[in-house]
């Protein structure tokens, strides 16, 4: 963040947009407290806060979606191109030209972990956090393919420290230091819900939320961390989010297609699962104006949510799994254009904070607040031609964003053994199940182990599981 003390003038713009109460709080700060508060406050312009105060948070901001909207084309399971996909994408992951990219600034909140979500213990039977799952995976995959694969963890400025020290007290899980690199992104502002005033955290402290995975392209740049990529001969990343234990950091027939597919700019392309339901929370991938995009389950229409097709299935069926392939040089293009700027949107959450008027520190019951974020997805419309790549649900998706019920660690951990379980089966090992059909035991399978159930059938294996039984592979 550029600290800079604000002039008076910028003092008086804050007022002006409303915000007087942040100049009223600094007299009553001692010098050094109110020295530090008004850097912070200097980090941020007026005169771009105004417009988006008034479209974000005093209205709700969102546009309508698009009139003409169709679902997007998607490659599927069975496409024949999938094959000859996996040797282009090994080829590029054998050269160097791979490098894995997990978002990892969010907050968190509704998981309510008082650390960063990737430190969170999450393998279903050794409850390794994520990051070391991932890692794991990485590790799998260079040896698998005889190459360093660089790591980008963006961070933000509120858990930076946090997860860099993570890293370094179990050794970067025994990954190459110098081929990790965390870098935080950008932060805004959190505003009063009801009064669009900017909230402090603590006497003296801004309250701020990291500006969304969308923040990550323009992170990228000043962070240095696009640079060093291109000094690394790197020239797709790998997009992944840090709270899906089973996205696959490194996958050849997804890297190959993205790259070599005609359909494809080798821009940015992307992962989807079938929904689970038509009004299931997830994005869904569209065409406006023959140009891909994700539309958020709430801005899609209810009638185009339900429409089927002759064979009964949902016309909009394109589930988001936030799981990407990007170049290099789409996110050099995009971040060096100085009009490029993607869109905000509007978060309404529960933001603890200090009220100076009552001198109270103030823990709400009910969403409070509203946190502007930027989405990665909002760029997908700015690549020529872009791909939407199927997958399948148990073996890629199994996130973890709440605490209990739907997708949460709970629902993680089942997803994780019956992965492993389907694995196992393929594999010719008998695995007990309930009559429900799910796994009479836990199963965990690292991805050190195997990636998938190809390399799991070239390891020892039981011939069968016990009832009840957990077991680490
Ligand atoms: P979520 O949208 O689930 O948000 O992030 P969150 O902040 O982690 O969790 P809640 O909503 O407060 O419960 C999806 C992914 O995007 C990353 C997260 O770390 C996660 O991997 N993310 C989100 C960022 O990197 N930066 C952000 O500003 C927001």
């Amino acid at each position: 963040m550029n600290m800079t003390t604000p002039t008076a003038d910028q003092l008086a713009a804050f007022a002006h947009i409303g915000q007087e109460h942040l100049i009223r709080h600094a007299e009553s700060l001692d010098a050094g407290a109110r020295e530090r508060y008004l850097a912070e406050l200097g980090a941020f312009d007026p005169d771009e806060l105004a417009p988006l105060i008034e479209r974000y948070v005093r209205q709700d901001g969102s546009l309508p979606p698009p009139t003409t909207l169709e679902p997007a084309q998607v490659i599927a399971m069975d496409d024949p191109s999938r094959e000859p996909a996996r040797h282009t994408g090994e080829a590029l992951i054998r050269a160097g030209k791979v490098a894995c990219f997990t978002v990892a600034g969010g907050q968190g909140s509704r998981l309510g972990y008082d650390g960063p979500k990737g430190c969170f213990p999450t393998a279903c039977a050794t409850d390794k956090p994520l990051f070391q799952i991932f890692a794991e995976g990485i590790a799998g995959a260079q040896n698998r393919y005889g190459v360093t694969i660089p790591w980008y963890i963006m961070t933000s400025p509120l858990n930076h420290e946090t997860t860099a020290a993570f890293f370094a007290q179990h050794a970067h899980f025994g990954l190459r230091p110098d081929a990790i690199r965390f870098f935080p992104q950008g932060v805004m502002p959190s505003f009063d819900k009801s009064t669009a005033r900017m909230l402090l955290a603590e006497p003296g402290v801004l309250a701020t939320n990291p500006d969304g995975h969308g923040g990550s392209f323009r992170a990228l740049r000043v962070s240095g961390a696009l640079e060093d990529m291109q000094r690394r001969g790197v020239e797709h990343l790998s997009y992944f989010q840090v709270d899906n234990p089973h996205a696959r950091p490194v996958d050849p027939v997804f890297l190959g297609l993205h790259a070599s597919s005609p359909n494809s700019s080798g821009q940015f392309s992307s992962k989807m699962v079938a929904k689970a339901s038509w009004d299931e929370k997830v994005g869904v991938f569209c065409e406006a104006d023959g140009r891909t995009q994700v539309i958020e389950y709430s801005d899609l229409p209810v009638e185009l949510a339900k429409q089927t097709d002759d064979a009964g299935r949902l016309r909009f069926n394109a589930g988001s799994i936030a799981i990407h392939a990007i170049s290099v040089d789409f996110i050099d293009k995009v971040s060096g254009d100085p009009d490029f700027a993607l869109p905000f949107h509007r978060a309404v959450k529960k933001v603890p904070h200090f009220d100076p008027e009552s001198q109270r520190h103030i823990d709400p019951a009910e969403p409070n607040a509203v946190k502007l974020e930027r989405f990665v997805f909002d760029a997908i419309p700015m690549a020529d031609q872009s791909i939407v790549v199927e997958t399948d649900r148990v073996e890629e998706f199994a996130p973890v964003k709440n605490a209990t019920g739907t997708d949460s660690i709970e629902s993680s951990k089942r997803l994780q053994t019956e992965r492993a379980a389907r694995w196992l089966e393929a594999c010719g090992v008998s695995v007990p199940r309930h009559p429900d059909g799910t796994p009479n035991a836990v199963i965990e399978i690292s991805p050190l182990t195997a990636q998938d159930p190809e390399q799991l059938r070239e390891t020892d294996l039981p011939t069968r599981i016990e009832p009840g039984a957990t077991v680490v592979l």
